[in-house]
């Protein structure tokens, strides 16, 4: 068995927690041993929950999850810089594995974090940082590994992509469709950095650190939101045969790296001009490769589970499968054979 300790039941918290209950088996059977959720950190052990938890498995102490011999990966889920960055250092010095989906702790600390986890050989993923349940992190780590990627652009954040949505589709004010988005958990608990391009500006940080290999200081995005867009933007737009969306968008050139977030005319019967709501939508251009494309729900409670719950399973597969003194089966093929009769 290993023992996960969460910071944070918020909604992607919850999210985690109910993927964690109802996909228990399946998560078994894709490990080789049970995840036991042995603690989770919150603000207010006295509010109501969204989600049934055991008796004494909530705690205020962080020091119960972050000092806890027993933990074997801490899932980060508070949130903003601080506490999250001191809480991780110190889980990381405590020889415990990190899943996280704090992209501004990973686009501003980044650094400092994986090189504290490789002097502690523990693992840091951070699946659901960039794009909520569409996956980035890992095919840019691995499937697209051959490549040099010459692109990437796109909307990578869901509450603005709600926002213009609900302005274009059904008229709303900007106010009362931000407050739509807070009600539903899509914005940050400060929106500003949604509404600011702040946000998206981590995530396209995060992937040019990934896809070009080198530091990328967030300081160095050229960032612009949606603030100053209004309805009758939108309406103009529309005449001339354009949608307008928050791009993110990040290119490699012999000039070097040009990084930056901004609204942009998109072309009508352009794809990223039909992706609504909170749908993220990314394209890449490697050169073997060529363009990929792909699109999924970029914020809200299950599909950013999703991507949580994906990097506790790998994580907790590369443990499981470490400690083995003779290994039946290596860790990749257990991604796809499911012995039925266990
Ligand atoms: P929420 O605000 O919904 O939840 C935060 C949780 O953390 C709450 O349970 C809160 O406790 C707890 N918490 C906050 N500060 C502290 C603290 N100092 N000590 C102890 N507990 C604390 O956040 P989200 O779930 O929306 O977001 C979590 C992370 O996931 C963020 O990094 C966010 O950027 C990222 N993310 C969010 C997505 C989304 O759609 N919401 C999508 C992708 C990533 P209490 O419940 O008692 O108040
Ligand atoms: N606030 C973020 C968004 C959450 O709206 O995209 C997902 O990272």
């Amino acid at each position: 068995m290993l023992k996960i300790g969460i910071l944070g039941l918020g909604t992607v918290g919850s999210g985690v927690v109910k993927i964690m209950q109802q996909n228990s088996v399946n998560i078994h059977n894709k490990v080789g041993t049970d995840l036991k959720i042995e603690k989770i950190l919150v603000n207010n052990i006295n509010k109501e929950r969204i989600v049934d938890i055991e008796p004494g498995v909530l705690t205020e102490n962080e020091s119960d999850i972050l000092d806890n011999p027993a933990i074997d990966i801490v899932v980060e889920l508070i949130g903003g810089e601080e506490p999250a960055y001191k809480y991780i250092m110190r889980a990381i010095e405590n020889g415990k594995h990190i899943v996280t989906a704090n992209k501004l702790v990973i686009a501003k600390h980044g650094k400092e974090i994986f090189k504290k986890a490789e002097e502690k050989n523990v693992q840091v993923s951070y699946e659901a940082s960039v794009a909520g349940g569409l996956p980035i992190i890992r095919p840019l780590q691995n499937s697209l590994a051959a490549n040099r990627i010459e692109k990437i652009y796109g909307i990578l954040n869901g509450t603005t992509n709600y926002i213009l949505t609900k302005m274009s589709e059904d008229n709303q004010s900007f106010e009362e469709a931000l407050l739509k988005a807070q009600e539903m958990g899509y914005a940050e608990s400060d929106p500003t950095s949604d509404v600011d391009g702040y946000d998206a500006a981590y995530k396209i940080t995060i992937l040019s650190s990934l896809a070009y290999q080198r530091f990328v200081d967030v300081e160095n995005v050229y960032v612009e939101g949606i603030r100053n867009i209004a309805i009758d933007d939108i309406k103009f737009a529309k005449e001339m045969g354009y949608v307008i969306k928050l791009l993110a968008i990040a290119k490699n050139s012999d000039e070097g790296l040009d990084i930056r977030v901004h609204p942009a005319f998109v072309p009508e019967n352009h794809t990223l001009a039909m992706i609504n709501n909170t749908y993220n939508c990314v394209y890449l251009h490697g050169d073997a490769v060529g363009e990929v494309m792909s699109s999924a729900e970029g914020a809200g409670q299950m599909p950013t589970g999703s991507a949580v719950v994906a990097d506790i399973i790998y994580i907790s597969k590369n443990i499981n499968y470490n400690k083995q003194e003779y290994p039946k089966i290596d860790s990749c093929q257990k991604n796809n054979i499911i012995d039925t009769k266990e």
